[in-house]
């Protein structure tokens, strides 16, 4: 029997939103969604994890360290023998990344930037001293770019964002689990980024998503959903 999953991470979302579905405010400073506890089941998801996930507009809007903060954490990797952190990847079209941003410049571990072809060139020039440069086709399609992950060897994939990405995997069907932590407040501006954009998803009022789990963490409820048969067995 063909192996649907074969060649493609175990690929887990997530993201912390609002009660009214935003992950963000129109400011221009980040919004803090996420509590402590919150922000520690974080940790170790990407402790779990072998590469971390965020769009361009993420790294640019963010600046995201991406790393594990945990020592304790760091040390179980270590000794384990693997990196540190897990591989810091991100997709882009423009290839406007700033090289000085911390997803290039903090912690020890590799950074791989996905690239539509025809800006391959420009991203080697500005990040190629920084991270791996990958074409990914064009457009770019995040199957293609999660197979080339699972090539180099990531077995186990975490995506955090934002809401263009998490939308494209969630439409494409390339998410095992979904990780939505809720914070109790609401942002109410249509102007802000929501979870998820308009389109046509896998799961409907006809096609319901299995909730797994849900955990009271603070003040911030996550809710935790199985979206393919590899939940059971690797999540
Ligand atoms: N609350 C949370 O958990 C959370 C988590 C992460 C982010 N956020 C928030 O989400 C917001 C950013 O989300 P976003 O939806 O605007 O952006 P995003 O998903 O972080 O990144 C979108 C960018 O990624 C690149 N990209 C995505 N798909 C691509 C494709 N198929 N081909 C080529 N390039 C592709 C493009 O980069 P280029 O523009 O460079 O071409 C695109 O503009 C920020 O406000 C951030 O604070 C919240």
């Amino acid at each position: 029997m063909v192996d649907p999953y074969a060649g493609r991470p175990y690929t887990v979302l997530n993201c912390c939103m609002s009660l009214d579905g935003y992950l963000d405010d129109s400011a221009e400073q980040r919004l803090v969604l996420s509590g402590p506890a919150d922000l520690d089941r974080v940790d170790q998801l990407r402790a779990d994890s072998d590469a971390i996930l965020v769009g361009a507009a993420t790294v640019r809007s963010d600046n995201p360290r991406l790393l594990v903060r945990d020592p304790a954490r760091v040390q179980e990797r270590l000794a384990a023998g693997r990196p540190a952190g897990p591989v810091k990847v991100t997709v882009t079209g423009l290839a406007k990344l700033d090289p000085e941003a911390d997803f290039f410049t903090a912690g020890d571990v590799d950074a791989l930037v996905y690239c539509a072809s025809e800006t391959v060139p420009a991203a080697e020039e500005a990040l190629g001293a920084l991270a791996t440069v990958v074409d990914c086709g064009r457009p770019v399609r995040m199957r293609r770019l999660v197979e080339d992950l699972h090539a180099r060897g990531v077995r186990r994939l975490l995506v955090e964002g934002g809401g263009t990405v998490l939308s494209q995997f969630l439409a494409d069907g390339l998410a095992d689990e979904l990780q939505v932590a809720v914070a109790p407040f609401f942002v109410g501006d249509r102007g802000a980024r929501r979870f998820v954009d308009d389109g046509a998803y896998p799961w409907t009022a006809a096609r319901r998503a299995r909730l797994a789990e849900t955990r009271v963490l603070d003040d911030v409820v996550l809710l935790r959903y199985a979206l393919s048969d590899r939940f059971e067995a690797e999540g």
